[in-house]
């Protein structure tokens, strides 16, 4: 992966001015210099491009034959343009769809992207960083290439396979407080790491709050889909990481899973303790207001639990885990390194990860 085209569609050229609270203060100029920046970051070359029309939307994607990949925001074409949908299928490289804001939670015709089924991911509501995670997607996807099983009806019901012959497996939960604009490219840079050491992985999805989750829905999807990973990857049982979030519904679903271990990276589990960031501790009472998963509740998972966290994490306090190993007693082992924030921990090259990894080569 090595160029990349960025294509804005209608009204975007309007960004900073066209309805900032939903869209963000940044002028597309200023949009398009931070995605060339952060290219350059990943070691891509960013060609950008903006139109109104469909036909050159249409047109720039059919002029790709020197790029890698695509990222693109269509604008309201997302919506409506099945000959947009056509180009991106026509074209043999990954496109990834991108919105600056959450279009499964406004006007319910946003709701439906025709580009849905062709385009390689779509990354909505985490304004212009979607495009950072966008690129990000595309240098790991062609890093180590996967296969995406689905376990069940819903399009959240999925997890990409990345599968490495004879050993252990790893089934990864990616966080985001629950929500539905964060999904599992966030933990794909540990399934790109765990690949090159050799190691398969289940990165996993299922339905968040917003688009079908909710505790029950979200709980069962966990157990599901870690249950169906076990059955593909290549040996079982699997050892299940889990980030913030994820960490806290890893835990949740343990009970009912057979694991060979259990990692909780920066984990949540009572999101309305002071210091927790105040998105996450709102939506963790969406999520759970009966408190059915707090971790009094929980039942002690019957294999070795590691927990890290990053003792500079300012969205979720290290004590939160400090907390979770004292109930968990003597199956859990705590590691808190110094200087990690909560997103740091996510990078393979933090001291977190590194913890995470030599945990797994001491489970073998
Ligand atoms: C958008 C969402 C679309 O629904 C809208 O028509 C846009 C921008 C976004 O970035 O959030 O123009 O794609």
């Amino acid at each position: 992966m090595r160029r990349v085209l960025c294509l804005n569609g209608p009204n975007l050229d309007l960004l900073g001015r066209r309805e900032p609270g939903v869209y963000g203060s940044l002028s597309l100029a200023e949009l398009e210099e931070r995605v060339r920046g952060w290219g350059g970051d990943l070691g891509l070359e960013v060609d950008c491009f903006q139109t109104n029309g469909e036909r050159e939307l249409i047109e720039a994607v059919h002029g790709s034959a020197s790029h890698d990949g695509i990222i693109v925001n269509p604008g309201a074409l997302t919506h409506t343009s099945f000959a947009l949908r056509d180009a991106v299928a026509a074209v043999d490289i990954p496109v990834v769809e991108v919105h600056l804001s959450n279009v499964r939670q406004r006007d319910r015709w946003r709701r439906r992207s025709v580009l849905a089924g062709v385009a390689a991911a779509t990354i909505f509501g985490r304004g212009a960083g979607g495009y950072r995670a966008a690129l990000r997607h595309l240098v790991d996807r062609a890093a180590c290439p996967f296969e995406s099983h689905r376990y069940g009806p819903h399009p959240d019901q999925v997890f990409d396979l990345r599968a490495a012959s004879g050993s252990r497996g790893g089934v990864l939960i990616h966080g985001g407080f629950w929500l539905d604009e964060w999904g599992r490219d966030t933990t794909e840079p540990w399934a790109v790491d765990l690949c090159r050491r050799g190691l398969p992985t289940a990165n996993l999805e299922y339905r968040r709050l917003g688009s079908g989750g909710g505790v029950v829905p979200t709980v069962a999807d966990v157990v599901e889909g870690v249950r169906a990973a076990s059955g593909v990857l290549p040996e079982a049982p699997p050892v299940v990481i889990g980030h913030s979030a994820g960490a806290h519904l890893a835990l949740a679903a343990a009970s009912q899973a057979n694991l060979a271990g259990l990692v909780l990276v920066s984990g949540v589990y009572d999101p309305g303790a002071p210091g927790v960031d105040r998105t996450g501790a709102a939506a963790g009472q969406r999520f759970d207001p009966d408190g059915s998963t707090r971790l009094d509740q929980l039942v002690t998972p019957d294999c070795p639990v590691l927990l890290v966290h990053g003792a500079a994490d300012r969205v979720v306090p290290p004590d939160q885990s400090q907390t979770a190993a004292e109930a968990l007693g003597a199956a859990a082992e705590l590691v808190v390194c110094p200087e990690v924030g909560h997103f740091d921990a996510l990078d393979p090259a933090s001291e977190v990860w590194q913890s995470v990894v030599e945990w797994l080569r001491r489970l073998d």
